[in-house]
């Protein structure tokens, strides 16, 4: 099964994929935390692939910059590819004073000035939000381990240099945590085909400070947020398989 942005067989995916924005990025979650990592497919770079997480098959895609190459990603693994579980996980740029940079952040629901879940909604307000479950399953494995996390909702950005900065503080009037890229379209994606989303950021930025996140320690605290997903998604695969879903091995 080939579609414009995929070149893989269907079998080729899990049940659950893993999304970073960067192909890089997927590269690296594959080889550093999944056992007999194979790369399934690698059209325009945009990689992915499928290994196993403590024996349950997950996948890795990269889904680019913007919502509207996530959604292209997003919508041909779940039509064509048979994934029914898509965890983003991405950087963000935070926004109230007590988000610190290396946070991790889970979206709740995403916000947006993109016009894409108008055009599926008859031009309606939609509320583009996380699967409930998975949003649970992230906060408790969290908890678990002592990560602290933020849940709440995130903007979802076509404009990385915005021409209106102060939007920004409209948007922090409204209690948004972060502005990212991609997540209110995944939502939106997975509302449309009956598929489960959550978007899990690591704060790299902040934009009132102007403060970045150097290399490495993007690295460590990315690490968190990887660890959250994959925990997440081993056991919304264990659910699934023990009602007698696909994706167990
Ligand atoms: N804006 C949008 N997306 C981002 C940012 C940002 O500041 N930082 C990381 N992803």
């Amino acid at each position: 099964m080939t579609t414009p942005h995929i070149a893989a067989a269907r079998g080729d995916f899990a049940g659950v994929a893993l999304m970073p924005g960067d192909p890089r990025r997927a590269e690296y979650i594959a080889t550093r935390f999944l056992a007999d990592a194979r790369r399934v497919s690698e059209v325009r770079n945009m990689y992915g692939y499928t290994g196993l997480f403590r024996g349950r098959r997950v996948s890795v895609m990269a889904h680019g910059i913007g919502i509207p190459s996530c959604s292209i990603y997003a919508t041909e693994l779940i039509r064509e590819f048979g994934v029914t579980t898509l965890i983003r996980v991405g950087s963000c740029g935070a926004l109230p004073a007590d988000v610190k940079l290396g946070d991790v952040i889970l979206a709740q629901g995403a916000s947006t000035d993109s016009r894409v879940n108008r055009l599926r909604f008859l031009d309606h307000d939609f509320a583009a939000i996380s699967d409930y479950e998975l949003l649970a399953c992230a906060a408790g494995v969290a908890r678990e381990r002592g990560i602290a996390v933020r849940v709440g909702n995130v903007f979802s950005s076509d404009f990385f240099y915005s021409p209106q900065p102060q939007i920004f503080d409209v948007l922090e009037s409204m209690r948004i945590l972060a502005v990212e890229m991609e997540i209110a379209g995944l939502y939106g994606v997975a509302a449309e085909h009956g598929a489960r989303s959550l978007g899990i950021l690591t704060v790299s930025d902040h934009l009132r400070r102007n403060e970045h996140l150097s290399t490495t320690e993007r690295e460590s605290g990315f690490e968190a947020m990887i660890e959250i997903a994959l925990e997440t998604a081993f056991r919304s695969e264990a659910a699934l398989g023990d009602h007698g879903g696909e994706g167990a091995t």
